[in-house]
């Protein structure tokens, strides 16, 4: 099966490919970006290291790859600074992302390709996606709070001093700052969060602030993040390859899970062959399910902007 990682020059897009290789998934791995030279340049790095992890094909190039790929992961896109919101963003970003969109659809697509959206701010820009590309829509999915969801993971496994594997526990809605965390069904080894020794409410305040601000707190320590951002779209797109059909945070249009329609953000989705399988309806703590509302709702003016600008073009 193979991977075509649009952006895959920049640091997002190469970790991804990383992740990928490593992951010994995806049998070829290509890097489109705009910058040929930078992308040939980190296809290189990869190939150079495939002899110690797997016989996959590690190519770079342009639009020429879309049509043979199983899975188009679009990176691309202009980075927040710290003090941005990742909606500020979109003016800058949505011209470029329309761009991408028009050359996917020229250069063609496979009728069975999935497309995973990463570039920010995730959620609106996979509504887009999904509305303007000729593929079901189930079939294009954002990468959404799935990376919020490992974040709070390990920092919930760094203070409980246990093994990050065995903590579950899900932000769900905005990849942003209407985020929501989950605690009603957080577990550390299959024990509840919340009865765990050490857990108290202030050492959750802190952690959620603490994860809530990660992508933040990433770029002004090092100017963007990478691995753990490569990590987590290596999870969903290898959720699709496999068609493990795993229950995964990820951002898609809503059309009445947990009484949400017609805006894109994430939910607790079966992830497989066919896109977006399925979405479980948690039973969610009021204050959980008002969150995720109020994130529903917090996106929607963006998008109508983006949809207004989108069309004024
Ligand atoms: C982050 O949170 C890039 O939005 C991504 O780091």
């Amino acid at each position: 099966m193979k991977v075509s990682i649009i952006g895959g020059g920049g640091l997002v897009g190469s970790c991804a490919g990383f992740a990928l290789q490593c992951g010994k998934v995806a049998r070829e791995i290509a890097l489109l970006d705009v910058n040929a030279e930078l992308a040939a340049g980190q296809a290189l790095d990869l190939l150079h290291g495939s002899p110690s992890v797997a016989d996959q094909r590690i190519v770079s190039g342009s639009y020429e790859h879309v049509p043979s790929s199983d899975v188009i992961c679009i990176t691309a896109g202009l980075r927040r600074k710290p003090d941005e919101t990742r909606l500020d963003l979109i003016n800058r970003n949505t011209d470029l992302f329309v761009q991408i969109l028009q050359q996917i659809q020229q250069a063609g697509v496979k009728p069975t390709a999935k497309v995973l959206v990463v570039s920010n701010p995730v959620d609106i820009l996979t509504y887009v996606a999904a509305k303007q590309l000729p593929l079901p829509q189930d079939q294009v999915l954002g990468l959404g709070t799935q990376l919020d969801t490992i974040r709070f993971c390990s920092l919930l496994a760094e203070h409980l001093r246990v093994p990050p594997t065995q903590v579950k526990a899900l932000i769900l809605g905005e990849h942003g700052d209407s985020m929501v965390p989950v605690w009603s069904s957080a577990t550390v080894a299959g024990l509840p969060l919340e009865k765990f020794p050490g857990w108290n409410l202030n050492a959750a305040n802190q952690i959620f602030k603490r994860t809530k601000g990660s992508g933040a707190e990433v770029i002004s320590r090092k100017g963007g993040a990478g691995f753990a951002v490569g990590i987590a779209i290596r999870d969903v797109i290898e959720s699709i390859l496999l068609d493990q059909q795993r229950i995964l945070p990820v951002s898609t249009v809503q059309n009445g899970a947990y009484g949400i329609r017609d805006v894109a953000l994430s939910v607790p989705t079966v992830v497989g062959c066919a896109g977006a399988m399925d979405r479980i309806e948690l039973e969610l703590w009021p204050k959980e399910m008002q969150g995720l509302r109020a994130s529903a709702a917090s996106l929607r003016p963006t998008l109508e902007n983006v949809l207004r600008r989108i069309e004024g073009r």
